[in-house]
């Protein structure tokens, strides 16, 4: 017995120290990444929380939560125009940065699909325009710029008429019951419209406004923040288990909704002018099946969303500025009597209209998040200071456009500072270059125009039907909202009131 007791003894003791052993090892090796991160990465003279240069769990802790964007801001609002985030990364809010990050072609800042951007680089080993190498990037964006080309625009104007006009009557219906959620409204009407360019069919989501792709997409986006914490540490196969179900359960039904649609859409004996036609027109760059499903994925997250978000910020900052909105009614109501008056090309004229959507924008960018890419071979010169390769760098969307450094009275929403200015204005320093909602250089927004021309005819068929007002005007909005790459959108609740 004695005999056995002094084994287990023995036995405990080595166990015992072992599990010491490794506890002293780990110790020492997070101690030795402090001081290594804090005194002697080659990011240790930027400025930024010592706890975020330390690691990247602060990052993952604010990201999971949604606030991000928010977060961001405050750093840079405390430590300046440049921030360590991590302990490799910098988050940048000048237009100096964009040039460099996103307009540098040779070599080109590859885009960090590590877990810290856009999240998952690939399903099923395929990647999309947004995620593919800069060669093969350039491939895609060739076969799909003719859907996106002045002419093609012309030929799509009449969706976006029929669209626009229906989100009016729907709301000359509707408006009776009481306040309308216009995030929803907007939301459905941009989602029609991608759905008829992107599928060749309208998904007739203003006439059924309970269509489950809507609330799938919406879901879909907050999943994001949990693929980002898979890919980042690792585990991305084991996703299914960690993240919520319904957050996986979601993206598995955006593919397979999206799925259905392009194998319809190829089945179609006489199409129309859709972006399908176009790409599957294009003989240089044929795209098999799945590269179709997730091209049409990207159009349809791309473009339904971000267009609904600008629509609803332009909306949310025209009613809580009544002089602002006033000075736009004038616009709009002076140059159109009518709906037919109402055209791509006649919108495109009004410097005002265009002022308000760039001034929302600026304050609340419809993709809020920094896009993040890395510093190529060799190491490159950012804002004055060289950056070693392999560091990850962005622009921070939200932030750039609060800054004082960029702009007079950052926090205050002005359209006139998007005039013609005259002399002496106090806005002749603010620097426009400096917020990028549709990013920059060669992998910027491709529906740029488009998304524009959907904006101005929306919102000027609105203005020219509806006198309208914040049903809680006392409640905020967007301060409310969360970031899951984009916002999270809450409702905005307006009473409107047709004109006679
Ligand atoms: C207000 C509306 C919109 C905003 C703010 C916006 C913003 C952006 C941004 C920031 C990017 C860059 C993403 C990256 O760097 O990874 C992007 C890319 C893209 N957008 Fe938009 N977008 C809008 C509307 C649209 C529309 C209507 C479409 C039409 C389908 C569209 C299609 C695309 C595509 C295909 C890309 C990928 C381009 C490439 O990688 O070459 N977007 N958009």
């Amino acid at each position: 017995m004695a005999d056995v007791d002094f084994k287990t003894i023995l036995s405990n003791w080595t166990i015992g120290k072992a599990v010491l052993a490794t506890f002293a090892l780990l110790a020492l090796y997070v101690v030795g990444s402090v001081i290594y991160n804090i005194y002697l990465h080659p990011l240790r003279k930027y400025p930024g929380p010592k706890l975020w240069a330390i690691s990247r769990i602060p990052w993952n802790w604010v990201n999971l939560h949604g606030r991000l964007a928010w977060r961001l801001r405050e750093l840079h609002q405390q430590y300046g125009p440049v921030v360590r985030i991590a302990p490799d990364e910098l988050s940048y809010t000048t237009s100096t940065a964009w040039k460099k990050i996103y307009g540098q072609r040779t070599p080109e800042f590859s885009k960090a699909l590590d877990g810290r951007g856009l999240a998952p680089p690939s399903i099923n080993g395929i990647k999309g325009i947004v995620t593919e190498d800069q060669n093969r990037h350039s491939r895609l964006r060739r076969a799909i710029a003719p859907a996106f080309s002045e002419r093609a625009l012309r030929d799509q104007e009449g969706y976006l008429q029929s669209h626009s006009t229906n989100l009016v009557q729907q709301l000359k219906k509707r408006c009776y019951e009481g306040p309308q959620d216009v995030v929803k409204w907007f939301s459905l009407t941009t989602f029609d419209v991608i759905s008829d360019l992107a599928f060749g069919q309208p998904a007739g989501c203003l006439d059924n406004a309970n269509q489950p792709w809507l609330q799938v997409i919406g879901t879909r986006a907050k999943s994001i923040v949990w693929f980002q914490f898979a890919i980042y540490y690792g585990f991305f196969d084991f996703m299914n288990w960690l993240a919520p179900k319904y957050t996986v359960q979601a993206r598995q039904k955006h593919i397979e909704l999206t799925s259905a649609k392009v194998n319809q859409r190829l089945a179609k004996k006489n199409p129309g002018k859709d972006f399908m036609s176009y790409i599957v027109e294009n003989k240089t760059e044929q795209l098999s099946n799945l590269e179709l499903v997730i091209m049409a994925s990207s159009f349809i997250v791309a473009g339904s969303g971000t267009g609904a978000s600008g629509l609803s910020a332009t909306a949310n900052f025209l009613l809580r500025n009544p002089e602002k909105m006033q000075k736009l009614v004038e616009e709009v109501r002076g140059a159109f009597a009518s709906d037919e008056e109402i055209t791509m090309q006649s919108t495109s004229t009004l410097k005002y209209l265009t002022a308000c959507i760039d001034e929302s924008m600026r304050l609340y960018p419809p993709a809020p998040s920094t896009l993040p890419r890395f510093v190529p071979q060799g190491g490159d010169e950012i804002d004055g200071k060289w950056v070693p390769a392999g560091t990850a760098v962005g622009v921070h969307q939200f932030s750039v456009g609060h800054m004082p450094w960029n702009f007079n009275r950052a926090s205050e929403f002005i359209p006139e500072r998007w005039l013609e200015l005259p002399p002496g204005s106090e806005f002749a320093n603010d620097d426009r270059a400096a917020t990028q909602p549709f990013s920059y250089g060669p992998r910027n927004c491709i529906g740029k125009s488009l998304a524009y021309a959907e904006m101005r005819m929306i919102l000027a068929k609105l203005i020219l039907n509806f006198d309208m007002e914040l049903a809680y005007p006392n409640e905020p909005w967007w301060e409310k909202q969360g970031t899951y790459i984009v916002w999270e959108k809450l409702p905005l609740m307006v009473n409107f009131r047709p004109r006679q």
